[in-house]
């Protein structure tokens, strides 16, 4: 690739799940190392990744180079009988990554089946589904740094994961660009059908002994009848994180809806789903104009066409104040704004 590749006024409305109709002053594909160095990042004063687009609101027109992620390839590295590592390029979209390790009986992420996005995006905020995270499989990744030009690998410790959260969310935020994710999966997988929902989606297909095929069937069904496909209802999955509270505030919670879910995190802690928060405040389903909160699933805010970033901004604002007006409860939001 060379610097004429960039391309001006780049329309990045299908780049972003969300379908917000926005430009990119500069733009550019990568799909290897000699791509990223031949782009001189380290000289970009107002630089943005993009990966598969599926996390983040676009509120404006960018003034600056966007550079897409497009490394695809899927090795194994090493594998043994109960084993096998394998090495996936960070441009590669999540899901066909999951199908291709179902096809060859490899466990540890068929409940993360339909997850939006591409394996780079996976590890920068620890994706997590019914009762599995990306740590649980994660043995390194590779990123380039933007400042220096040179290739670090980051270990499980490096990426400090935690509830949707790493380093490269926090302290490392805009510095590497992810190149390659490996991670360890098992060829003797163990079935994990404690969440709730999975478990009776397999008694519903009658499955009592589920393969991960069957399983990662289980959460697609699960998925496609609670959250809208971005591909027909512009949205990014979760727009908010669920909160984690004290004790003493579940309590509070309790004295008046004594059915609050919640999820024991330590001894003093919870964590509460935001959906139910903003549906007991009356968001659920609420529709202005083109564009509002999914009717199944509150923690999901939806574009129904031609709604601009900054609408959806406000009414997530709006949200967070009900929210804390009414639970005294901070939401924060899972969605990256730019
Ligand atoms: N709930 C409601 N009303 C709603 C939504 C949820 O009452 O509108 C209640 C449910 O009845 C349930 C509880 O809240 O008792 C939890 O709901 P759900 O199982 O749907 O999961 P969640 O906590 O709302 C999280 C993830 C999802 C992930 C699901 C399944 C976050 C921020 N979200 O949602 O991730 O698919 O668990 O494991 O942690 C994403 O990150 O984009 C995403 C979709």
């Amino acid at each position: 690739m060379t610097i004429n590749s960039i391309k001006n006024e780049q329309n990045l409305a299908s780049m972003n799940t969300f379908g917000m109709q926005v430009t990119a002053k500069r733009f550019a594909v990568f799909r290897n190392l000699a791509d990223i160095s031949a782009l001189n990042l380290a000289q970009e004063e107002n630089l943005f990744v993009l990966g598969g687009g599926s996390n983040i609101l676009l509120t404006k027109n960018f003034d600056g180079l966007v550079i897409k992620n497009e490394i695809t390839g899927i090795s194994v590295e090493k594998e043994d009988s109960e084993t096998v590592t394998v090495k996936a390029g960070a441009g590669e979209n999540w899901h066909e990554f999951v199908v291709y390790c179902i096809k060859n009986n490899w466990g540890g992420i068929e409940n993360l089946s339909l997850i939006p996005g591409n394996v780079g995006a996976s590890p920068m905020q620890n994706i997590g589904a019914y009762g599995m995270e990306i740590k649980d499989v994660f043995v390194s990744l590779e990123a380039y740094e933007i400042a220096t030009g040179k290739l670090v690998v980051f270990d499980k410790k490096a990426c400090e994961f935690g509830y949707r959260e790493s380093v490269f969310k926090r302290a490392l935020k805009g510095k590497y660009i992810i190149t390659s994710v490996t991670f360890q999966l098992s060829k003797k997988p163990v079935i994990k059908t404690s969440y709730g929902a999975i478990q009776s989606e397999l008694e519903k297909m009658g499955v009592s002994q589920p393969t991960i095929k069957e399983v990662s069937d289980a959460v697609i069904a699960i998925r496609r009848s609670k959250l809208p496909d971005p591909k027909e209802l512009g949205n990014a999955g979760s727009f908010f994180k669920n909160p984690v509270v004290a004790r003493a505030v579940l309590q509070r919670i309790e004295e008046e809806h004594t059915e609050v879910p919640h999820y024991p995190i330590d001894g003093n802690h919870v964590k509460l789903p935001a959906g139910w928060l903003i549906e007991k405040a009356g968001w659920k389903g609420k529709r202005f104009d083109n564009y509002g909160v999914h009717q199944h699933q509150a923690l999901v805010l939806v574009n129904y066409g031609g709604a601009k970033g900054q609408e959806i901004l406000s009414l997530s604002e709006a949200i967070i104040q009900d929210i804390f007006k009414k639970f005294d409860i901070q939401l924060e939001r899972e969605v990256n704004i730019l």
